[in-house]
């Protein structure tokens, strides 16, 4: 509601400026503003995780229900005790196995961590980012910094400084650019509250990784399919639609050859396109985005926010998609497909 912030500061984390930008970036998250932060991930809207009033205003900035609570980032495993009580041993080996990397482990909160940021749950969230200049800023803040993606609530997830720029120029006080996230989907969340442990969103770190050191690992629903009234998942922010561009989105699963034939019997010229790299030409005269190779998980998964981003800008009125399978990394990103597309899905 009417934030009064006129201008968006930039901090460039490139190169050996970097480091005169870090303390006042710091200073930002201290005096409870709201800082865009680069993770391996995705870009993440930061504020102090232990300050209720600056953390209501990530929530007013994106326009995220008052039910969907925030994950804490910390810079080492080291400060997870600060946090977090009933730590299980499997964390330990977790987080000695994973961080800094793409996993969030749900744990027991402290009551030193305000309500506006668990929304009243007893747990949270903690992840520790594989980003030197953030986990810097974090370690130079002193305090927890919470943050969800940094994006628009319910629009897809932002990968560059400029697609943050995007959404919240003018309403945030500033964001530091550290080029482009290596992983491009957000963390994987695993609950380790329970046993055993339950895998809540897949994302940048493979179920197939996570079974190496829990075997045993269940999976939420939520995650391959849309639930059915009454059904909650355990990540409130897995109900919501979500990740969705302002064009109406179908999902193509399958055979990559014989889904592409499909869309290309389908599509209708104001329609846009994104594909495996190996059928970009026969989408020629159409608005075409490449998910990368068909057999490339993690190139998809850098590609898929940035290509579905990308259509604001056009003037498409639908978006045909190809949709990969489950296996490595491609478990998250046919998550997000399916979720973008409002699980619109056609199998071919
Ligand atoms: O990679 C990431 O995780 C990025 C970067 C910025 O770190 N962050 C991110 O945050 O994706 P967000 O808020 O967009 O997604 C966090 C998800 C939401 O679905 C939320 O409902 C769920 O985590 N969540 C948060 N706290 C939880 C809790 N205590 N129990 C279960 N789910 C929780
Ligand atoms: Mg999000």
């Amino acid at each position: 509601m009417g934030r009064r912030i006129l201008e968006t500061k930039i901090y460039y984390a490139a190169g050996d400026e970097k480091n005169g930008i870090l303390e006042e970036a710091a200073q930002v998250i201290r005096e409870g503003g709201l800082l865009a932060i680069p993770t391996e991930t995705v870009y993440g809207l930061g504020a102090n995780a232990l300050d209720g009033k600056a953390v209501r205003k990530i929530f007013e900035a994106k326009g995220r229900p008052q039910d969907n609570p925030l994950l804490i980032h910390i810079p080492d495993v080291l400060w997870l005790e600060k946090y977090c009580v009933d730590i299980p041993p499997l964390a330990y080996r977790l987080a000695e196995a994973f961080w800094p990397g793409p996993l969030t482990m749900i744990l027991k909160a402290k009551p030193c961590i305000p309500n506006e940021t668990t929304c009243g749950l007893k747990t949270i969230g903690v992840r520790c980012p594989d980003n030197e200049v953030t986990a810097e800023i974090i370690r130079l803040a002193g305090v927890p910094v919470a943050a969800p993606s940094a994006n628009r609530s319910g629009h897809p997830s932002c990968t560059s400084a400029e697609a943050v720029l995007d959404d919240f120029f003018g309403s945030i006080d500033g964001v530091v650019d550290g080029g482009v996230c290596q992983v491009g989907v957000e963390s994987t969340i695993l609950d380790v509250t329970c046993v055993p442990a339950r895998l809540l969103r897949p994302g940048g770190l493979s179920l197939e990784e996570i079974r190496k050191i829990v075997p045993e690992v269940e999976t939420d629903a939520s995650i391959y399919r849309q639930l059915q009234e009454g059904e909650q998942p355990k990540a409130p922010g897995m109900k919501y639609r979500h990740y969705a561009p302002e064009a109406p989105v179908t999902a193509v699963l399958g055979d990559g050859l014989a889904g592409a034939g499909y869309i290309k019997e389908h599509i209708k010229a104001s329609e846009g396109v994104i594909c495996y790299e190996e059928y970009l030409e026969l989408f020629t005269g159409y608005e075409c985005r490449s998910l990368g190779k068909e057999g490339d998980p993690k190139e998809h998964a850098r590609k898929v926010f940035e290509v579905l981003r990308s259509f604001d800008k056009t003037e498409v009125s639908h978006i045909w998609t190809q949709c990969p399978g489950e296996e490595g990394l491609d478990l998250a990103v046919s998550n997000r497909i399916k979720k973008a597309s409002g699980f619109h899905i056609i199998n071919v």
